[in-house]
């Protein structure tokens, strides 16, 4: 029970869990709480970014929506973990893929972040911090992708403060470094759970391919991301 509010979430006597998955669409974090979870209390509402907390297979887990970019993200991961005592972030969300190895609707995990962001400036370290994915929650959608038969593909990320881009060659540039695809996000939930002490992990569908193109369908949208919560889901609750 939390009897503390921040300006940013207002739980009043709603319980949040000590894992919490992070979708960027509040809509879809209620979604997941509809379709997923049972025996469902809401612990937010501020600014409509709503966060649930249920059960998935008779356990607690908590759901949340972000906004858009790390700073939208990041303050609500920061006031999770060191107000509400989350130790676990699970940010399930969209990227563009920028390896030729992707496809659209693959999922690819995020082991390190990339950014173009200044947020790690606070910080104040004497060189470049690497925002990196927690081992034991890659390593638990690993092993349960293999379970489950499927394809992960694991590495750098680059998160973006920039949708457009000003300059066009921005993310190639990220790309001909090895960088598998880009987001808006992760690089900041991943370096305020490490200034905490505690873990996150950045899970995606490959939403658009920026090189590739991409003629998706809602129906190949909708599989996919069922897909991606049937990985993450029981990890979360483990
Ligand atoms: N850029 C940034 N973030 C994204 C993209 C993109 O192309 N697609 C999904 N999230």
């Amino acid at each position: 029970m939390h009897v503390k509010n921040t300006p940013h979430i207002k739980p009043d006597n709603a319980p949040i869990a000590e894992t919490v998955l992070l979708p960027g669409d509040p809509l879809r974090a209620k979604f997941i709480a509809d379709n997923y979870l049972k025996n469902v209390q809401q612990f937010n509402g501020v600014r409509n970014m709503l966060g649930y907390t249920g059960e998935f297979n008779g356990k607690q887990v908590s759901v949340m929506g972000t906004g858009m970019g790390i700073p939208s993200a990041s303050l609500y991961a920061w006031e999770l973990i060191n107000v509400f005592g989350v130790k676990r972030l699970i940010r399930i969300g969209s990227c563009g893929g920028l390896s030729a190895n992707l496809d659209t609707f693959d999922i690819v995990i995020a082991a390190a972040t990339s950014t173009d962001s200044n947020f790690m400036r606070q910080y104040e370290l004497p060189g470049t911090f690497a925002p990196t994915a927690s081992w034991s929650l890659l390593n638990a959608v690993a092993k349960e992708a293999e379970k489950q038969n499927i394809k992960l593909h694991v590495g750098n990320v680059v998160s973006s403060d920039v949708f457009y881009h000003h300059n066009s060659e921005d993310n190639k540039k990220w790309a001909d470094m090895g960088v598998l695809a880009v987001e808006m996000e992760t690089a900041g939930i991943y370096a305020t759970a490490a200034a905490a002490g505690a873990e996150a992990l950045g899970v995606f569908t490959v939403s658009d391919h920026i090189f590739k193109g991409s003629d998706t369908t809602p129906e190949q949208r909708e599989t996919a991301f069922t897909e991606m919560m049937e990985l993450v889901l029981p990890v979360a609750v483990s």
